[in-house]
């Protein structure tokens, strides 16, 4: 397939955008700093912090799976069974719970995943959401595949 080119220029802080990527949902958003600062603080709680078995290209395999930390590129598909998760970025609603942190709820069976597509432990799919190839085109385009 081609690759897909997306304008991030009106994309705020807190946003995701949806693109279709060889038949995909490809997701991109925007993270705030709060979000930023919480992920390093998740680690313990994570089946595979450091995405060593998760699929992304290795210049993502960082804390934040990404090339730039505000912005995240993702595939939108839950690595269980394939459902796609919601985008929950708010902290602790009443529906998920105090601990919730803000991340991707997969509606399913339940897994959970953080804003950088980390899978939680203790929840059926068994690895983190993957990133696709892409790189940037300037400072507002990106481009996936
Ligand atoms: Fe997402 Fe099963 S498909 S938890």
């Amino acid at each position: 397939g081609a690759p897909v080119q997306i304008d991030i220029s009106q994309l705020e802080l807190g946003q995701l955008l949806t693109v279709e990527w060889r038949g995909k949902p490809v997701w991109v958003f925007r993270r705030t700093t709060e979000v930023l600062e919480t992920l390093p603080t998740l680690d313990d709680e994570l089946r595979d912090p450091q995405s060593e078995v998760a699929q992304q290209p290795e210049y993502c395999q960082n804390e934040t799976r990404s090339i730039r930390d505000e912005i995240m590129v993702m595939v939108g598909i839950c690595t269980h069974l394939g459902c796609s998760p919601t985008y929950r970025p708010e902290i602790a609603p009443a529906d998920l719970g105090d601990d919730w942190k803000g991340g991707f709820f997969c509606p399913c069976h339940g897994s959970r995943f953080d804003m950088a597509g980390r899978v939680y432990q203790g929840v059926p799919a068994p690895t983190n959401l993957e990133v696709p190839p892409y790189h940037f085109q300037g400072d507002n385009i990106v481009i996936v595949g």
